[in-house]
């Protein structure tokens, strides 16, 4: 047996007799699981439209839920608007939108919007502390393609165990011009928000290695929407899912038990060209892929992920799991046809001479630095399109840069396999591997206010695997200061 999957060790071994009474509730998700919970769809959020014509989304932060996950078992749990996880934001292109959020945690955090283009002082970083007791109200106009992004905490070294606990919720954008998908929230177009999570014997989430170890903790229960071994009716021919990997560390290989082909139509940050027919979808910490997927009348199916080979992997994409089984109703309705193409734009090469920016990964260092609050490492001017180069030196990590839209140049010199070649905001950059992204930076300028670069694995994002970059008008690169301790005390936003 190549892989290392819990379930085989368990029967291996005989551990699942040792862990008697729980076993067959507690089964690893790579074992014989009974998926007898409903999906969780997490409830959208509804705003408030003012004459101003801005749409306000309140969010609370909340410390103190209680979930059922297991079985007859109480978990304690942070949530956003309720006891774990938080609403699905969904808004348009075009759309004005104001965020208020409320910060009912013990201690002090933020709420970052992954995948977002907007002013680095809007942005939900480590500078935009929101202090228990307190509201933060951002507010931006979204410009920029249909997709799927996310928002999750961000404070300096605290990002992992704030997310563990539960804080992240999804934030779809629509672009009216897009070709039509599948669109009814919950019903055809079903987010997936997958991450990993270890139990202890009473039901708590294990957080003990959370902040410890090369990877922090690496689960072997899987929660799909905070849902423990879950199921799902469909009722349509066709169905999207946005998968949304929103663990600390784990990588998946998301596709079906029955290797069936299904199509990729989107990745992190906008639609791919046209649909891309495959039979599985690596996806990292922070990403996220929307796929197409067709049912067959009456047939039951199981989501499932696949380990690499453990002899090529790190161990973070060994593991196998089952995610979800999908049962399809008898007389599904039919669905619009998959659009021949998508809306989004084939990758180009950026011409000779734009400017090549190097980070070299190591440990958990770039560019043998830690984060430094008061250091900004990048200046960008406004509107560049650059090459970063990703050079991982050791073991795996990712690459998420804030603000942007990038697209995979090359992996070790190869061209993406044409499923991520779309436009993306965070990588996996496999051990001792060399990626080149082509990055199309924003418009919004502001010398004092940083985006953030990093590892999103968060165990190292929270170790000092991050950097900071300003956006400047385009000529004033040298005069920005470098050093922003001249504005501690300072707010920023
Ligand atoms: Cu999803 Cu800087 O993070
Ligand atoms: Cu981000
Ligand atoms: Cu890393």
């Amino acid at each position: 047996m190549k892989r290392r999957s819990v379930f085989s060790l368990a029967a291996l071994t005989g551990v699942s007799a040792v862990l008697g009474a729980c076993s067959s509730e507690q089964q690893s998700p790579g074992g014989a699981s009974a998926f007898t919970n409903r999906l969780r769809i997490p409830p959208l959020a509804k705003p408030e439209t003012g004459k101003d014509g801005v749409k306000t989304f309140a969010l609370a932060l909340e410390a103190g839920g209680r979930s059922e996950f297991l079985p007859g078992k109480s978990t304690d749990t942070w949530g956003i608007n309720g006891a774990y996880l938080g609403p699905t934001v969904r808004a348009a292109r075009g759309d004005k939108v104001r965020m208020k959020v409320t910060n009912r945690l013990p201690e002090t955090s933020t709420l970052h919007w992954h995948g977002m283009r907007l002013p680095a002082r809007m942005d939900g970083g480590p500078h935009q502390m929101i202090e228990p007791g307190t509201t933060w109200t951002p507010e931006w106009t979204i410009d920029q393609a249909g997709m799927t992004s996310w928002f999750h905490p961000h404070l300096h070294e605290k990002t992992a165990m704030h997310v563990y606990r539960g804080l992240a919720g999804l934030f779809l954008i629509d672009d009216p011009s897009d070709p039509r998908l599948p669109d009814r929230y919950g019903v055809d177009d079903v987010p997936l928000i997958i991450q990993d999570k270890t139990f202890s014997s009473d039901g708590q989430f294990s957080t003990g290695r959370v902040d410890e170890g090369t990877y922090g903790l690496l689960g072997d229960t899987i929660l799909v929407n905070g849902t423990y071994d879950p199921f799902l009716d469909v009722t349509t021919e066709l169905v999207r899912f946005r998968l949304l990997n929103a663990s600390n560390a784990r990588v998946y290989r998301v596709g079906f038990a029955d290797n069936r082909q299904f199509h990729v139509v989107g990745n992190d940050a906008g639609p791919l060209e046209k649909p891309v027919a495959v039979d599985r979808v690596k996806i990292s910490p922070g990403e996220r892929y929307e796929i197409v997927v067709r049912f067959a009348a009456g047939e039951t199916v199981v989501m499932d992920s696949k380990g690499e080979d453990e002899k090529s992997a790190n161990d973070i994409e060994e593991e196998d799991f089952r995610l979800l089984k999908i049962v399809a109703t008898a007389k599904p309705a039919a669905s619009p046809a998959l659009p021949a193409t998508l809306g989004g734009t084939a990758t180009v090469a950026p011409a000779a001479g734009v400017r090549v920016r190097t980070f070299s990964l190591s440990g958990s260092e770039i560019n043998d630095k830690d984060m430094d609050m008061n250091r900004i490492d990048e200046v960008v001017p406004a509107g560049a399109l650059e090459i970063w180069e990703i050079d991982n030196t050791t073991f795996a990590h990712n690459f998420h840069i804030h603000e942007v839209a990038f697209r995979v140049l090359d992996v070790d010199g190869v061209a993406p396999a044409a499923y991520q070649a779309g436009p993306k905001d965070t990588v996996f950059v496999p051990k001792k591997a060399k990626v080149r992204l082509a990055v199309q930076f924003g418009g919004y300028t502001d010398p004092l206010s940083p985006y953030m670069f990093h590892c999103h694995i968060l165990r190292h994002e929270d170790k000092g695997m991050m950097g900071q970059f300003v956006i400047v008008t385009p000529g004033t690169e040298e005069q920005v200061p470098r050093v922003l301790a001249a504005m501690a005390g300072h707010h920023h936003g």
